[in-house]
């Protein structure tokens, strides 16, 4: 049996305001509600005031929870886990960025299914979680509608990546407004995360054609509206164009996987704590280069949909015009050019490498690398 499959949330609603449905659509998935959100941001924003409103206005009743750090950990898992089964919750809102939002997965899926989220690592969970209202404020992760979460153990210096189609959210709710005050350097670490899940989905080897026809969607959307974003805070039009880029990103690389640069990615956010969308911008060309003569035909259409000119050109010449439009893109960004610049030290690359190398995501990218050519391209990015 050979067959393709495509999994999303129930509802993806996109567009300014669209926050004030959040009320109406939790209603229909039940009456108590945990809010799942970061320590700051939401609160500074007014984005939980906006949220906490429209429950309000739905006559729902809801508890906040808003212990989740950036890259949430086991712990949070856990706390969260008691609070949704005290306070007897039965719809989890999720608000903020990738982190909240991997967390309040992770907590509707412990909460139904029982044990620790460590469990999760090697079995699958076996009946749907509490039910997810999920609504992004940064413009990167797609996690509102990817089966996917990651949760840090701090003890093994591990991000597991627990993937399952229970874990995808019910609602989306994609608002713009609510990414209007991202600072640059998130704006710009984020959307580089959501270029990369854009270009690994359609790189892999698990790609399909309809995965395809968002990935490439998004790494339009995404070359031409990330760095008018980073540089404008108020170009609302750059910003709802980066929000649905990377929600395309997000059923692209759900349905059809990321490939090396999240699996060497993960490494240096598990062992530096560097910030994931920054870790696969640093990656990101230099395992392109490593990538690219195992799929150049995809690599071509890469440079045209990124705007290149590949006319009269060969399909190597153009496949090379690919990263250096990818080069251009993160060099325009304003992030660090190096590992050194991010703290990172030459000590833990053997380990990191055999990390990455053992991980899931690797098995799907194009070329298979060995230990020493990982260990090459931590190097040469240093
Ligand atoms: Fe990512």
């Amino acid at each position: 049996m050979n067959y393709s499959m495509f999994q999303c949330p129930r509802d993806i609603i996109y567009g300014e305001d669209a926050v004030d449905l959040t009320g109406a659509k939790s209603l229909k998935l039940g009456k108590r509600v945990l809010i799942v959100t970061g320590k700051h941001s939401s609160k500074k924003t007014g984005a939980l005031d906006r949220v906490s409103d429209s429950l309000k206005k739905s006559g729902l009743e809801y508890v906040i929870f808003d212990k989740v750090e950036s890259d949430p950990s086991v712990n949070t898992v856990r706390l969260g886990v008691e609070t949704a089964k005290e306070k007897n919750i039965d719809v989890i809102v999720a608000l903020g960025g990738g982190s909240a939002l991997d967390a309040a997965k992770a907590i509707s899926m412990v909460s139904t299914n029982g044990g620790d989220i460590l469990d999760y690592e090697k079995k699958a969970p076996e009946i749907e979680g509490i039910p997810i209202v999920a609504l992004p404020t940064t413009a990167g992760t797609g996690s509102e509608v990817t089966k996917y979460s990651i949760i840090t153990d701090t003890e093994r210096k591990i991000k597991m990546l627990i993937g399952n189609d229970f874990l995808i959210p019910k609602v989306a709710i994609l608002d713009p407004n609510l990414t209007k005050m991202m600072p640059p350097s998130v704006t710009a670490a984020t959307g580089m995360d959501a270029f990369t899940h854009a270009v690994e989905a359609y790189i892999s080897k698990a790609a399909q054609p309809m995965c395809d026809v968002y990935a490439v969607k998004a790494i339009e959307l995404i070359t031409s509206n990330l760095i008018k974003a980073v540089l404008k805070e108020d170009d609302m039009e750059a910003r709802s164009n980066m929000l649905l880029g990377q929600m395309y990103a997000g059923l692209a690389f759900s349905n059809a996987s990321v490939a090396l640069v999240h699996a060497m990615s993960r490494p240096l956010g598990a062992y530096y704590k560097v910030p994931h969308g920054l870790a696969n911008a640093l990656l990101l060309p230099e395992v392109m280069r490593f990538n690219r003569a195992a799929c150049s035909e995809k690599f071509k259409f890469i440079a045209k949909t990124m705007g290149e000119n590949i006319e009269g050109k060969s399909t190597r010449e153009a496949s090379y015009l690919a990263i250096e439009s990818i080069k251009n893109l993160f060099s325009e960004t304003g992030l660090p050019k190096s590992l050194k610049e991010v703290g990172v030290d030459k000590d833990n690359f053997d380990k990191m490498a055999k990390d990455a190398v053992e991980n899931k995501s690797t098995t799907l990218n194009p070329r298979k690398p060995t230990l020493g050519q990982l260990i090459e391209i931590y190097e040469t990015i240093y």
